[in-house]
């Protein structure tokens, strides 16, 4: 008997994927070079599962039904490629390899086309919940050749996670969509990672809270408006003991960020087709300026005269941090999901936006009780450029903004660095000012170098020959 699914990677994300898909009534072999993960496979396997393992890339191939469908679960990049090197000879026509890694979206084009040159199908498709969402229902993001996804949705549907009912997993567009869109949540992901830490620091450093008290903050926020995965386990952090000695773990663990590049792809994306995402390249850059400690150290000791002028009212300030912690959150969802209405059109992938939010409700580590209010947004208006844009978000944003204000105003002058809110802010008064001052810069531009510029009043291109005063 033939298996209906073939997972190739059978590390944490791949095996918990592969009891994913067993769960649900699929039959599924494993595939890894390493005995270990085979053998770890087969005796995690609970009796209702029909999981095999080998490592024997050849008879993996030979027990799976036609046409296959083999999930990728491999690091990014060059593994990717040599798995593809040593498969697609065993491979046959009209056969489905899907990617569920983090790959780059460039990649996954190359490789659609490559297989596609051979009559396989080949798509890109992310996968977000880390262990535990891989094991009980992640948001998954398919893209991709829509015959080869048709095979496959009712495996995903039964396999993600559910909000109302309804699985979080949709077809994301064509060519390398999925991978694209994944990329985004990423880029996302760090803006609101970022804006937590700020706000934990504020109130820590600000207002003086200790861990329990920030305990007791985030689990108010979870429990409200601010419910979602990230505040959720911020709130658990603040409760972790350290194993290795007295106190919280969190006091423990060295403020140097790592990164594993899908945030800096996303803001080299939005650089290369024109989107401002600010929110998120500052939370990519601020990891990069984390692990300058020894010469932050220094510095520090050089400026050191910084005076804290805690908050009067402690409960109001936490209610402004909050507020203004959900509506930089709100600024940073609108950015990347203005990036991937224009990447939609560059690229051509057809990206139902609408979509993409319906199916981060659920199951991702973005999930947030924030995306129904952008599901309706989208719902009423798909075509929206920007979820700025929407009446109802607006009225949210007006609630919020003088929090948003007052709490920068606080970071600036008491010298807490808060790159994402200021960025946030900043962004927001950009984004809603009819005339920015960029008419100087582009009197600046044609003064120095004849660039030319358009005038409000007429049509046309113009040049000046800019007169300097001392001549
Ligand atoms: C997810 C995550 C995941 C990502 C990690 C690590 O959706 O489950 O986005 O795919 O790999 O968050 O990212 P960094 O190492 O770059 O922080």
């Amino acid at each position: 008997e033939r298996y209906n699914y073939g997972m190739i990677g059978l590390g944490v994300m791949g095996r918990n994927l592969l009891y994913n898909i067993a769960d649900n009534g699929f039959s599924v072999a494993g595939f890894d070079l390493d005995e270990e993960k085979i053998k770890e496979l087969e005796s995690g396997a609970t009796s209702n599962m029909t999981v095999k393992g080998t490592g024997s890339l050849e008879e993996f191939v030979s027990q799976l039904e036609i046409p296959r469908k083999i999930i990728l679960m491999v690091p990014a990049g060059k593994p990717v490629d040599a798995v593809l090197d040593n498969i697609t000879p065993l491979l046959s026509k009209g056969d489905i390899v899907i990617d569920a890694g983090n790959s780059y979206f460039k990649d996954t084009d190359r490789r659609i086309a490559d297989l596609a040159s051979k009559n396989l199908h080949f798509m890109g498709m992310g996968v977000s919940g880390g262990e535990k969402g891989a094991r009980k229902g992640p948001s998954i993001m398919p893209g991709g050749d829509l015959e080869a996804f048709k095979l496959i949705k009712p495996m995903l549907e039964s396999i993600a996670a559910k909000v109302d009912n309804e699985a979080c997993t949709a077809y994301m567009g064509k060519d390398s969509a999925g991978n694209y869109v994944k990329m985004v949540h990423n880029g996302i992901e760090y803006a609101i990672m970022q804006l937590i830490s700020e706000a934990y620091d504020l109130l820590k450093r600000g207002a003086n809270l200790s861990n329990d008290q920030l305990y007791k903050v985030f689990k108010e926020w979870n429990d409200g408006e601010m419910n979602s995965f990230l505040i959720e386990i911020t709130r658990d952090i603040f409760q972790q003991k350290d194993p290795l000695k007295d106190g919280y773990l969190v006091d423990h663990i060295l403020d140097k960020a790592g990164a594993k590049g899908t945030g800096k792809w996303t803001s080299e994306q939005a650089m290369e087709i024109g989107v401002s995402i600010p929110t998120i390249d500052i939370a990519v850059t601020s990891r990069i300026l984390s692990a300058y400690k020894e010469e932050r150290v220094q510095a520090s000791q050089l400026y050191s005269e910084k005076e804290m002028i805690n908050p009067e009212n402690i409960d109001l300030f936490i209610k402004e941090v909050g507020d203004a912690l959900y509506l930089a959150t709100l600024i940073s969802y609108a950015q990347g999901l203005a990036l991937l209405v224009k990447a939609s059109e560059e690229y051509n992938f057809e990206i139902p936006v609408r979509d993409v939010v319906k199916i981060w409700r659920g199951g991702c580590i973005i999930r947030s009780v924030l995306l129904e209010k952008f599901y309706s947004a989208y719902t009423n208006n798909p075509n929206l450029p920007n979820i700025l844009l929407d009446k109802d978000i607006s009225i949210i944003v007006k609630e919020k903004i003088k929090s948003l204000r007052n709490v920068a105003g606080f970071a600036a002058s008491n010298g807490i660095s808060s790159l994402g809110i200021q960025t946030a802010l900043g962004y927001f008064d950009a984004y809603t000012t009819e005339s920015l001052p960029v008419n100087l810069i582009q009197a600046q531009r044609d003064y120095f170098g004849a660039h030319t510029y358009q005038r409000i009043d007429r049509e046309g291109v113009f040049h000046t020959s800019w007169q300097s005063v001392n001549n």
